[in-house]
């Protein structure tokens, strides 16, 4: 099932010059703290019928409450601008998040917007001007596609299903975990507490197997998917401040479907917390700012209103664009 051009129904829910003008990015981020952290949030393809007539693309409320809950601004990043304009805006915002969807991750609009901020990500960190990126459900396949260099998911279906996690030997030491209670790390083995609404992933045999994607990720958990494969649920860059679940952590606060398998437990909502706290952690390390204030309050979201769309999606609110 691997190969370019498939489409890939990656994650259903329904039916150049990154240039700090500073010279010494790596002396620049040392200790300082950004307080205002922007996360920019690329929209998303519609391709669902029920919601075309609202616009050509989307971001779910849910991801942008989850951000906001960590103590983040979003930025929501259109697919339609020059490779100049996302350069520029990659020069004010402080993380970006990949969210979940099911459009073509090398052909589609999404895919190539992602892209440049990955390139300009990994130039930025490399020069030690520190830029998150975190991608939830396809954004996470998006990210092992960016890193490998080619399309290795396969049918690794879990669908509408919350499960715990099988954590690796790596998640205790990992940044994303290692900062949580203990009763949280054992209570995220035992019981049910990531959501899981997806048909590809990468399966652990190809993760091992591919030297681009094992020197780049710690995998942090595996699960395994209703064709028995096992696949790997949670990673963390090595090096780079990149993270992936396949699994969706704002579901557990901001989406309650009676359909779906949306965790709402104490720690399911604990767990949703400590993440968006921990990549609004992440984005304060980065010290990319807006021009003015005036360019910040008219690029934020609090510039657009969400749409009701519990009766004819599993979202309870989505912002279109
Ligand atoms: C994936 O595997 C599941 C479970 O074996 C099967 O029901 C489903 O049809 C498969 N999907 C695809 C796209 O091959
Ligand atoms: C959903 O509810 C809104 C009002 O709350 C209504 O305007 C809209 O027609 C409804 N949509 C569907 C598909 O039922």
């Amino acid at each position: 099932m691997s190969g370019t051009g498939f489409s890939v129904y990656a994650c259903l829910f329904f039916a150049g010059c990154f240039c700090c003008s500073n010279a010494m990015p790596t002396k620049l981020n040392q200790g300082a703290v950004n307080n205002r952290p922007v996360i920019g949030v690329l929209t998303q393809i519609v391709v669902d019928d029920v919601m075309k007539p609202f616009g050509r693309t989307y971001i779910p409320a849910s991801y942008v409450k989850y951000i906001e809950s960590g103590g983040s601004r979003v930025m929501p990043i259109r697919l339609t601008l020059t490779t100049s304009e996302y350069e520029n805006i990659f020069r004010q915002i402080n993380g970006l998040l990949l969210i979940g969807g099911a459009v073509d991750l090398e052909a589609s609009d999404f895919a190539r917007v992602a892209k440049i901020f990955y390139t300009l990500a990994r130039k930025a960190n490399d020069a030690g001007d520190y830029f998150p990126i975190w991608g939830t459900c396809m954004g996470m396949q998006l990210l092992t596609v960016l890193v490998a260099g080619e399309n290795l998911l396969t049918n690794t279906t879990a669908e509408n299903i919350a499960l715990p996690l099988n954590l690796t030997p790596e998640a205790a030491t990992s940044k994303m975990f290692k900062d949580f209670p203990n009763d949280l790390m054992k209570a995220l083995t035992q019981e049910p507490l990531t959501g899981n609404f997806h048909h590809y992933g990468l399966t652990v045999k190809t993760f091992q197997e591919n030297q681009n994607l094992e020197s780049f990720f710690s995998a942090l958990s595996t699960n395994i998917a209703e064709n028995r494969v096992h696949f790997v649920s949670t990673i963390e860059g090595r090096r780079y401040p990149f993270y992936g679940t396949q699994w969706h952590p704002e579901v557990n606060r901001f989406q309650w479907d009676r359909k779906m398998n949306f965790p709402h437990s104490p720690h399911a909502v604990q767990l949703s917390s400590l993440l968006a706290e921990f990549f609004s952690n992440e984005g304060r390390n980065s010290l990319h700012q807006f021009d003015s204030p005036e360019e910040e309050a008219s690029s934020l979201i609090y510039n657009y209103t969400p749409v009701y769309a519990a009766n004819f999606t599993s979202y309870e609110q989505i912002y279109f664009f």
